[in-house]
């Protein structure tokens, strides 16, 4: 054997490999989600950085049309800026100039008719360098995976990602690697929903494979070995259920192990106790989950929560690095999920490294580092009745991205410090069955009430994940924060909901620049090259999540209708400005001097509007960016006119689902309920809840 010639092909062979498998992102382009392969929302661009940042000034700003969702991430190649908004509508403008090149509108709420669901719209884009003119992939709301053009915005080709009849959406990005674009779903809170994430063809849109991510009816057969060897984690007939681990946002490929990593989400329903009542772990659900890229084949999983019972999501940004612990290299895998601990995978075989607690978390004592497993707290599983547990369902970490440097060797993570209460007492454990009619569907009580403002607190702070402790730490005003940027100037950029952009020394947390965006900033912001020149680029809007939380959410006073949603660059020596501000909405109730107070009615209206509205109402119907402040809405005193637009579907094209199965009566009690809600804004001082149970 010549051993030369066999190291010589092998070092070819692995020039190729790498050259295949994972095209080196150039320093001046933002092509995914979080950049490149390694998720990490870092961009190696330096001249934006904390010597230069005094001169960085806004460069241009694009007014976004419409009471749309703008809180995604845009994504950058040769120069050109392509984003998203509301129910997947793609702009590419010119990186430099902001000049619009072309709109794609997949006309989701015609194509969806029926199956527009009551979720928010899209987080955001891939593109992929295919040797053509470039392809950007998007997912809509209705399911469709679609390839477009890069120079001018023509499907290259669409295929529909979901099955019939069934009630999943998307609102996450797709990711394409290796001539692959893989994209998952949500909807495992609003119904019986069975997860899974799907490989195209890239160029052609043929399927490759698809994983499901918990097992289905055993009596259909399972589709591999791993669905036996999750089904044996289940018992009753969890099938019945869908059970869940929707992938509706943590996608990441690691081109050194050529494998898929998938963040998965809740239990369909939330609660274990109907789910699955003889006990299991319930696998995959709440885990990280790690799949052959080629042929979408089980490798090995690491779940967060067995047995969820809290809407604890792994569905949460899953980002790569290789840090030196102990002494060694190890390629490892990084997730805050929503359960407030922080881990860190190793790679190669998906054993725990090691997690600690980001902020306030009083569900589990610790992580057992042998088994992997949570060392759980007494009562959590809310057998004794209601369970104030840290964190909520909001979570300690939401989908707005954390970024990690490779500079600092920190994370950037924006922290959310929220309880939940939960409460399975008053339902019907053993007759529960998954609703079929876009609502709520948890199998646990949530309670209805406003959010006080001091419940919780936000803040950014930058984690070692070595030594798992936090090395600084500033406040968010609110309790949603923004997703965050690294960048090799050794900066960190974030929004907040009040309306300020801030970049921070990555390395010590001083703050050194800010700007007044005018609204609330939630999406992750992103840095690119046009002509060569750095620019940082954000979305500026209030909606989703954050827009959901009453009046903590509400005290900075962002309205759906009148909030200009904007794309807002940044350039060293930017000479725009925005225009003069806007005035907010007036917060003085609707006057209703003929309203008679029905308790009881008003009782019935909470219940129907806080398992359907509240998601873009708002929480006890207190709107802040989703959609209009219902109790100042004038419909409220015109029945007909109300049922319409709940019924009939007259808004569906702005965004308004349609609740057909809603009952004229249930309707008339959701009116009524808000008409109550108006009169208790009345009699409290602007902003301030008047019922502040928790
Ligand atoms: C997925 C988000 C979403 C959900 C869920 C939702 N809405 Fe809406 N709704 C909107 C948006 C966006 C608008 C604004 C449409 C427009 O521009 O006219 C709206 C408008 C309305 C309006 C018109 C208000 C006005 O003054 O013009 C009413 C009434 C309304 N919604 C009632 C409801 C009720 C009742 C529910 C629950 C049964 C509900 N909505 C659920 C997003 C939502």
């Amino acid at each position: 054997m010549n051993f030369l010639w066999l190291s010589c092909t092998l070092a070819l062979f692995n020039l190729g490999l790498t050259a295949a498998v994972a095209r080196e992102v150039a320093p001046g382009d933002w092509p995914g989600f979080g950049r490149d392969a390694a998720e990490q929302h870092y961009s190696p661009l330096a001249d934006i950085n904390e010597s230069t940042i005094g001169r960085l000034n806004l460069a241009w700003y694009f007014d976004i049309p419409g009471t749309v969702l703008a809180t995604s991430s845009p994504v950058a190649a040769n120069g050109v800026l392509y984003f998203t908004t509301g129910y997947s509508v793609i702009r590419a403008v010119d990186g430099a100039t902001g000049r619009l090149l072309w709109t794609y509108d997949p006309r989701v709420s015609k194509v969806a008719g029926k199956r527009m669901r009551a979720a928010w719209g899209s987080r955001g884009l891939a593109y992929a360098f295919d040797g053509r003119r470039g392809s950007v992939y998007l997912a809509t709301h209705d399911g469709r995976l679609i390839a477009l053009d890069a120079g001018n915005g023509r499907p290259r080709w669409i295929v529909q990602t979901l099955e019939q009849g069934d009630s999943r959406y998307i609102t996450g990005a797709p990711r394409v690697f290796n001539g692959t674009v893989i994209i998952g779903h949500g909807g495992a809170d609003f119904g019986p929903v069975r997860g899974y994430v799907t490989a195209y063809n890239a160029t052609t849109g043929k399927r490759i494979w698809r994983f499901h991510t918990v097992p289905g009816d055993p009596a259909k057969g399972f589709e591999n070995a791993a669905m036996a060897m999750a089904a044996k984690t289940w018992t009753g007939e969890w099938w019945k259920f869908g059970g869940g681990g929707t992938v509706w946002n943590a996608i990441t490929y690691d081109p050194e192990f050529d494998a898929i990593y998938i963040g998965t989400g809740n239990g369909q329903p939330w609660n274990w106790k109907i789910r699955s009542p003889q006990g299991g772990d319930n696998l995959f659900l709440c885990s990280i989950v790690a799949l052959d890229a080629k042929s979408g084949r089980y490798k090995w999983h690491y779940q967060t929560n067995p047995a969820e019972s809290w809407d604890y999501n792994a569905a949460m940004d899953i980002e790569l690095a290789t840090l030196t612990i102990d002494g060694r290299a190890r390629k490892v895998l990084m997730q805050a999920p929503k359960n407030g601990f922080f881990y860190v995978i190793d790679r190669s075989n998906g054993k725990l490294i090691s997690a600690e607690k980001i902020t306030k978390v009083t569900w589990a004592e610790r992580i057992d580092l042998t088994s992997g497993r949570p060392i759980e707290a007494q009562g959590i599983r809310y057998e004794n009745g209601s369970a104030i547990i840290w964190p909520g369902s909001a979570g300690a970490h939401n989908w707005h991205p954390m970024a990690f440097s490779p500079q600092t060797g920190l994370v950037y993570i924006p922290t959310i410090n929220l309880p939940g209460v939960y409460d399975d007492s008053a339902i019907d454990r053993r007759h529960w069955q998954s609703s079929k009619q876009m609502q709520a569907s948890f199998g646990v009580n949530i309670p209805s009430g406003d959010i006080p403002l001091n419940a919780g607190n936000s803040f950014l702070q930058a984690w070692d994940p070595i030594s798992q402790r936090q090395i600084w730490q500033v406040p968010n005003p609110g309790l949603f924060n923004g997703g965050v940027m690294a960048t090799a100037g050794n900066l960190v950029f974030q929004g907040q909901p009040d309306g300020r952009f801030n970049a921070y020394a990555a390395d010590s947390g001083k703050a050194l620049w800010g700007f007044d965006a005018q609204v609330g900033v939630l999406g992750a912001p992103i840095s690119y090259l046009a002509k060569g020149r750095q620019y940082v680029a954000v979305l500026a809007g209030m909606g989703s999540g954050a827009a959901m939380l009453g009046s903590p959410a509400q005290q900075f006073g962002w309205d759906a209708r009148s909030q200009k949603r904007r794309v807002l660059v940044f350039t060293l020596d930017g000479q725009a400005s925005l225009p003069t501000k806007l005035n907010r909405l007036p917060e003085e109730p609707l006057t209703d001097t003929d309203y008679v107070a029905n308790p009881e009615q008003e009782k019935r209206g909470d219940a129907a509007y806080s398992t359907r509205c509240h998601i873009c109402h708002g929480i006890a119907g207190i709107a802040a960016g989703s959609a209009p402040d219902l109790r100042r809405s004038p419909l409220l005193l015109n029945s007909d006119g109300f049922r319409d637009v709940i019924q009939h579907g007259t808004r569906v094209g702005l965004g308004m689902p349609r609740y057909e199965n809603l009952m004229p009566q249930d309707i008339d009690d959701i009116r009524q309920f808000l008409r109550g809600r108006n009169r208790a804004s009345g009699d409290a001082a602007k902003g301030v809840a008047t019922n502040l149970t928790p």
